[in-house]
């Protein structure tokens, strides 16, 4: 088959990249480089430093394409509420454009990667039919983008699958950038000798998956033909816990005595945050293959591999305000 992964050079999109390689798939990829890294990408993919906003070229990328996995996003939650028009153009407008491309071209499936903040701030476990209420203009990107997809797709006759990630761990994930990853910035601070910033009282709770537990089921997304038109949480349901019990793993895993740096909470931050993985054991036989601490422990030995790196202040904030985070304003991370 013919896969075109948008954001190809980024954390998930190259290890689907790398998965698909593998399986002597071909492969064709974008990234317009605002995040990703050319390292990442595997021996054997056609790549093209392209925006998906750059029709014509999302027109040639997508010719004789079988399904299409759109991953390309600026996924900076938390710097969204401040760079609303920066998230809007790289979430929604990107998406718009990879859907007409893959419509032209009669694609057969479009796989859009949405993101758990479509939930905001509802009960949860979050299931996939529950009221979407995001908080934050990346949430409703995203959320916008979905009904992009599905409008887009059910006129023009291509397959779609909504994948709902969690908060994704593993190697080849950004670690310099101080405006997302929770657990990297935590880890390339450590590893430094630097204590961990926490937003808030450090009682906000997530789960993480692990890539590869990310990785298989997104695949079966893309190929499995009962699951056309679905929306599907992926991740675990396990290991629920809160950033500041995080911080403690992390600092037990790398002998640190810690004592993290409190600072005042960041606007619109999502409190509790965990979906249900009910659906995806049903319908793609998720499970989950890799523990909480093993997966941080591969960052780490990532981290050790390539090198601590100082954070790289790398995107605008739009809205100048005292809500800013002073961590971001001051360059504190
Ligand atoms: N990593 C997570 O925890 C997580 C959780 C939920 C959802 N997601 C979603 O999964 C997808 C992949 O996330 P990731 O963690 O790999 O992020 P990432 O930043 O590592 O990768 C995204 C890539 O997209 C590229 N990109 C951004 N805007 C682009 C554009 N307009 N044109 C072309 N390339 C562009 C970036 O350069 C980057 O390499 C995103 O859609 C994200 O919203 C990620």
């Amino acid at each position: 088959m013919k896969f075109f992964v948008t954001g190809a050079a980024g954390f998930l999109g190259s290890h689907l990249a790398d998965a698909f390689i593998a399986g002597n798939h071909q492969v064709v990829g974008c990234d317009n480089m605002i995040g990703g890294d050319l390292q990442n990408l595997p021996e054997g993919i056609e790549f093209e430093q392209a925006d998906c906003g750059d029709l014509a070229a999302m027109k040639r990328l997508t010719k004789d394409v079988d399904v299409v996995f759109h991953c390309a996003a600026i996924a900076t939650e938390g710097l969204s509420v401040f760079s609303p028009a920066l998230i809007g153009q790289h979430v929604y407008h990107n998406t718009a454009s990879v859907l007409a491309a893959a419509a032209t071209n009669n694609v057969k499936r479009f796989v859009h990667c949405s993101s758990m903040a479509r939930y905001g701030n509802g009960p949860v476990p979050f299931v996939e039919d529950q009221p979407l209420e995001p908080v934050d203009p990346y949430g409703i990107a995203k959320y916008a983008s979905e009904l992009l997809v599905r409008n887009v797709c059910e006129t023009h006759g291509v397959e779609y699958v909504i994948a709902v990630p969690h908060n994704i761990i593993g190697p080849k994930q950004k670690y310099d950038d101080p405006y997302r990853n929770v657990a990297s910035i935590m880890i390339n601070r450590m590893l430094q000798g630097k204590q961990p910033v926490i937003y808030g009282d450090g009682g906000q709770k997530r789960c993480f998956s692990f890539v590869q537990d990310c990785v298989n089921p997104l695949i079966k997304m893309g190929t499995l033909p009962h699951v056309a038109g679905e929306t599907i949480n992926i991740g675990p349901d396990e290991e629920y816990i809160s950033i500041l019990e995080l911080a403690s793993v992390i600092a037990e895993l790398l002998s640190f005595s810690l004592d993290p740096i409190m600072v005042p909470d960041r606007p619109r931050e999502v409190r509790y945050a965990t979906c249900s993985a009910d659906k995806a054991r049903r319908l793609l036989d998720y499970e989950t293959t890799v523990s909480l601490r093993e997966g941080l422990q591969s960052i780490v030995d990532w981290i050790s591999a390539h090198g601590t790196k100082p954070f790289a202040y790398h995107l605008p904030i739009e809205i100048e305000s005292p809500l800013v985070p002073e961590t971001w304003t001051a360059r504190l991370i």
